[in-house]
């Protein structure tokens, strides 16, 4: 099967409004640099609530082949929820795309697994939004040997009663290896192949087709380190934070990708 490969830019709180279109501007250019080897690729940006729109319209005026995705949405699509939003209204916006369970909100704001799957269930069944579901161990439970049931687990619960008939995207973030510049460090592709085997054999057994999952990794990928990941097919994709978010470094990902 062909299956395009996905990049996603996790601008994370990195990128203000006032930067969204200097950001665009620059991936627009890169892409349009290497239309020729890049056209197998797709392309999502994730910017924070605030710049959706804003974004949305840049990549409209741009003509850029960029979609967008938000980081984060809320279960229900309309109600007393004060603070909270709604999926639809990112639809509405312009997304396509919705990360759930980024482990930065399982660890700073005590996201669960339930909410996970209340998510997911809410975008798959109320929207069009295609979910960007975040798994990964941390440092202790990989120590512990515990990486394989940890995604059993997240894998279970994100997917409980959804039956799911659509692309679903799946990214494997192992905790410790996100924003490794922080002085850890970022997981090789070699490493990743056996949680990666490990996610697809447990989406088969949950009935999530190969045609309906899209299975990527992220983890401080940068200019250095995407070409294993992609090339040699261990992942459909990355999801990338901190190098997504410095036009120099994305630029020399994108070169990266182009190479033959
Ligand atoms: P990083 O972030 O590339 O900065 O490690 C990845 C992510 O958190 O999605």
């Amino acid at each position: 099967m062909i299956r395009k490969p996905l990049i996603i830019a996790n601008w994370k709180m990195k990128v203000p409004r006032s930067r969204v279109d200097y950001v665009l501007r620059a991936l627009a250019l890169g892409i349009k640099h290497y239309r020729k080897e890049l056209e197998d690729y797709s392309f999502v940006a994730c910017p924070s609530f605030e710049s959706i729109d804003h974004a949305v319209t840049s990549i409209r005026k741009l003509r850029a082949p960029i979609s967008v995705g938000a980081q984060d949405c809320f279960w229900e699509t309309s109600g007393a929820y004060t603070g909270e939003v709604s999926p639809l209204t990112l639809e509405e916006l312009g997304c396509t795309y919705c990360i759930v369970g980024h482990s930065e909100r399982r660890t700073l704001v005590g996201e669960t697994d339930a909410q996970v799957n209340k998510k997911v269930r809410c975008l798959l069944t109320k929207t069009s939004l295609t979910p960007i579901v975040c798994i990964g161990e941390n440092r202790a439970e990989r120590s512990a040997g515990k990486t394989r049931s940890v995604l059993k687990r997240q894998l279970n619960h994100a997917f409980k009663q959804v039956t799911v008939r659509r692309t679903v995207v799946i990214a494997y973030e192992p905790m410790w290896a996100i924003s490794t510049s922080r002085g850890s460090k970022p997981m090789t592709a070699r490493e990743c192949r056996g949680a990666y085997e490990f996610i697809h054999e447990q989406c088969q057994r949950m009935g999530i087709s190969r045609a309906h999952r899209t299975v990527l990794y992220g983890g401080s990928v940068s200019h250095d380190t995407i070409r294993p990941f992609v090339a040699k097919g261990v992942s459909d994709g990355a999801l990338i934070g901190s190098a997504s978010t410095d036009i120099v470094e994305f630029n020399a990902l994108l070169r990266m990708l182009a190479k033959p």
